[in-house]
């Protein structure tokens, strides 16, 4: 008799098997954003310890006309072009700002989640009746490729909200390489970089009072048990989250209150956990401007200029594709 094939895993049943099977445990943090994830991470937003977002803000409503002259290219337009944009909310407050200027500018979010392109779309069209609004549903870099040389205008791209925190070094210079690829030498890339600053103000963004944060990483458990029929108790496990001021990282963990065992069907595993084990989830990169240059340089671009809020604490980097 034939054995029937093992049923494929999606790449999320592979990665957590992969993550729950390693030493130590890990859980990649790029799983957090289903919806309950996505609504929780725009509550963190809005936390008082939760500073990000309010010096990106800061930085785009004080010094949009700053940041109009370095975008815009001897009065031609540009097409701003956003890589994973959330809910746009920063990306508007410049766009409002630029049509204002009566520039000739168009926003194409770029996204994986057609909800989140739908909404992005909505939310533009109904504030902005006049841009032109193209969104774009699928993996970056093959849409920046299909938009590479295109029409002669300047892009610019927009990673904002310091997402490029999340991935390791080695990661973002693979990541900053490849944009280069697939950029004109008069494009233009805009990254949000959440800058090192006193500890316990990084370690609170991290670990804030009403437990948000918590809830967060918790979800991803939820996220197994509902996804890939995993039975993980969710009140066994507590989130620990610290700043290391010498790598200049934020990184969290869930930290197994008891030893358990947790099965998770779709991968046909049990896992066991030690009594204070602690499966890493997430890092958060917290940056010095010369790491700045320096990944900068390491991935073939120059910064054209640097925007800082009024506390230091958090910078937008323009950079430009370095002559080849
Ligand atoms: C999306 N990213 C930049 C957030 C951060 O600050 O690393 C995700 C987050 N994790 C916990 N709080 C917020």
């Amino acid at each position: 008799m034939q054995s029937s094939p093992t049923p494929e895993l999606t790449q999320f049943a592979e990665d957590v098997l992969a993550g729950l099977s390693s030493t130590p445990k890990s859980l990649s943090s790029k799983y957090f954003y289903d919806d309950e994830g996505s609504r929780l991470f725009q509550e963190i937003m809005k936390l008082p310890e939760y500073y990000l977002t309010g010096c990106e803000n800061e930085i785009f409503s004080q010094q949009t006309d700053a940041i109009f002259t370095s975008f815009a290219n001897s009065g031609s337009g540009f097409d701003l072009i956003e890589l994973g944009a959330g809910d746009g909310t920063k990306t508007a407050v410049l766009v409002d700002h630029f049509l204002k200027q009566k520039a000739d500018i168009s926003y194409s979010p770029i996204d994986i989640s057609q909800e989140a392109l739908d909404f992005l779309t909505a939310k533009f069209r109904s504030e902005f009746p006049d841009l032109r609004v193209d969104a774009r549903n699928g993996d970056y870099f093959k849409i920046l490729k299909s938009l590479k040389n295109g029409g002669g205008r300047r892009k610019v791209l927009l990673f904002l909200g310091s997402n490029i925190g999340n991935f390791t070094r080695q990661r973002s210079i693979e990541f900053f390489r490849h944009l280069r690829e697939v950029m004109n030498p008069a494009d233009l890339l805009f990254i949000g970089f959440d800058l090192q600053k006193d500890p316990h103000v990084i370690a609170n963004a991290y670990d804030d009072s009403a437990g948000v944060t918590a809830a967060f990483n918790l979800n991803l458990l939820k996220r197994i048990n509902r996804e890939l029929g995993g039975n993980f108790d969710i009140e066994k496990f507590t989130h620990y989250a610290n700043y290391r001021p010498i790598e200049g990282s934020a990184r969290s963990y869930l930290v197994s209150r008891e030893r358990q065992s947790v099965h998770i069907s779709a991968l046909g595993r049990t896992f066991e956990f030690d009594r204070w084990e602690a499966v890493f989830m997430e890092i958060s990169q917290k940056y010095s401007l010369q790491m700045i240059e320096a990944l900068a340089a390491e991935s073939g671009f120059e910064i054209k200029q640097n925007f800082f809020d009024s506390r230091t604490y958090y910078c937008d980097s323009l950079w430009r594709p370095s002559p080849k």
